[in-house]
């Protein structure tokens, strides 16, 4: 099998040749960024050949990277959590093996229909029966409803979610927010591109489909949640 080991150093020097075209070099970086994803993988999929831990966690945070909740098990992509796993490849349980998983702003990193259908189903599958499973996204009916103004709502909110980015200076109309919620370019390889927008009804949709009994409107709690998602996200909990 080819070697993305190698891959990725060729990637490296095509990267670091100021010949390499703009257009050329994001390609590269997202592929860079993949292989080393992968590599990660690949290290905890060793330890745990049959795709699931021994362990079964009550609780589970997924994607919630230096946001790590007391008394949850925190699987990511990346450090610094519990386990290094691509949930793109399944959730890493044993079938009815935990009774909540938390996520926000995680979900609208991920492929829209295969990997987001994908981890649904994979949900259902490792909650016990009653088990929940609670998700927040940035609101896209919430930047939708501002489109049509005032501005001030909308400085508000991009100084609430993009103030420290290096790209707040390009981001400062209206439809750069909706943009931002849809997209989230950077040419920053800390962030990741949002892949598909969400409201509560494609919430709804999305678990019921996949044989969760009921999805409500969840109630923020800064115990669990990141306090500075509260403002522009949308939360339900899907229970099994
Ligand atoms: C925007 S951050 C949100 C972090 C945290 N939940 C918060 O609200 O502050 C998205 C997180 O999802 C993780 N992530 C994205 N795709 C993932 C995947 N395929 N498998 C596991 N984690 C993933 C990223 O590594 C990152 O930590």
């Amino acid at each position: 099998m080819p070697s993305a080991d190698l891959l990725g150093e060729q990637i490296h020097a095509i990267l670091a040749d100021s010949a390499t075209t703009h257009g050329l070099a994001r390609t590269l970086r997202a592929a860079a960024k993949e292989i080393e994803l992968h590599r990660y993988h690949y290290a905890s999929r060793r330890a745990w050949p049959n795709g699931w831990i021994n362990d079964k966690p009550a609780k589970v945070q997924i994607g919630g990277g230096a946001h790590r909740i007391d008394g949850f098990f925190n699987i990511d992509l990346v450090p610094p959590a519990d386990l290094l796993w691509d949930i793109r490849e399944g959730i890493p349980l044993q079938d009815g093996s935990t009774a909540e998983i938390f996520s926000e702003h995680f979900l609208e990193h991920i492929d829209y229909p295969r990997s987001a259908k994908h981890y649904v189903r994979e949900a259902r599958r490792v909650l016990v029966p009653g088990g929940r499973i609670i998700t927040g996204v940035p609101d896209a009916a919430f930047a939708l409803n501002q489109y049509p103004g005032p501005l001030d709502a909308t400085d508000e909110t991009i100084d609430r979610w993009y103030s420290k980015r290096d790209c707040l200076r390009d981001v400062n109309t209206r439809l750069d927010l909706v943009n931002l919620v849809f997209r989230d370019q950077d040419d920053d390889p800390t962030y990741t591109p949002h892949l598909w927008a969400y409201d509560h009804e494609k919430l709804v949709q999305l678990f019921t489909e996949a044989g969760f009994t009921t999805v409500e409107p969840w109630t923020f709690d800064s115990t669990m949640a990141n306090p500075k998602r509260r403002w522009g996200s949308v939360y339900v909990v899907a229970t099994r």
